[in-house]
């Protein structure tokens, strides 16, 4: 199945640069290899080219991909998409530009979006940190939401997390003046972490201090269900642009 969609659109076989050449850093993700279930390469065919995005090594024109000017909120690994796709639906004033690698989750967020002809969301199958890097202007987002980032909790992988300095500069860096950055975890020393992380840049505020209150419009996900059934704390950091 996954090499029929391969075959297809063949952009959604490499999801980073290493394979082009470059680039050998360590990565927040391993790349879970799961094969299609026909409706989600269904899906795929159906959807992806109305809301797929290829990489490339050059700036995105946000206002061409979405036809219109609203604020644009990158979501960085969203999994099988339920939530973001409820953000979309629900809090239509900004647009939304989905990342993530894994494909299965890919097919289920285009199979959402596209049964309810969401206009405002566009999802790209590639590393967020060289999207970001590559193909996003300095200065051009209105929000990132990063909900259960993988928590990588052995102490050889901790480098490999995504929330760390150098990461959160170039959020830092890509957000408009009053942007924000709203992250979601159940692990609670990496949500520690988090708080340390923003709270060393000094472009950046933390309204609330210490940790967020829930915010409203975010659905459940479904890391958030597994954490919730260990009993896991669940912290929301929010912090924002100065
Ligand atoms: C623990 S899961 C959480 C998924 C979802 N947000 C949820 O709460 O259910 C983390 C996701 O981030 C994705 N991810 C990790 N690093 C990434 C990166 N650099 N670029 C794009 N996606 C990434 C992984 O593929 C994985 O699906």
């Amino acid at each position: 199945m996954n090499e029929r969609i391969f075959r297809d659109f063949p952009e959604l076989k490499t999801v980073d640069t290493r394979e082009i050449g470059s680039d050998r850093t360590i990565k927040s993700y391993v790349l879970r290899t799961a094969g299609l279930k026909e409706r989600e390469a269904r899906a795929i065919e159906r959807y992806w080219p109305r809301y797929g995005l290829s990489f490339k090594d050059e700036p995105l024109d946000l206002p061409a991909l979405f036809g219109n000017d609203k604020p644009v909120v990158v979501e960085i690994g969203f999994g099988m998409g339920a939530a973001t796709a409820h953000i979309a639906r629900t809090r239509g004033g900004y647009n939304y530009l989905g990342l993530e690698v894994f494909l299965t989750g890919i097919a289920k967020l285009l199979n959402i979006v596209g049964k309810e002809d969401l206009d405002n969301i566009r999802i790209m199958r590639f590393d967020a940190v060289e999207v970001l890097k590559h193909m996003i202007v300095d200065g051009s987002i209105a929000g990132f939401h990063i909900f259960f980032p993988d928590p990588w909790p052995k102490k050889r992988h901790v480098k490999r997390r995504l929330i760390q300095k150098p990461f959160a500069e170039l959020l830092a860096r890509k957000l408009v003046k009053g942007g924000y950055i709203y992250c979601v975890t159940d692990w609670q020393e990496y949500a520690e972490q988090m708080l340390d992380v923003f709270d060393s840049i000094p472009g950046l505020k933390n309204p609330h201090r210490g940790f967020a209150p829930p915010i409203p419009w975010r659905l459940e996900t479904s890391f958030e269900r597994k954490g919730v059934a260990k009993e896991h704390p669940i912290n929301e950091v929010w912090v924002e642009k100065l």
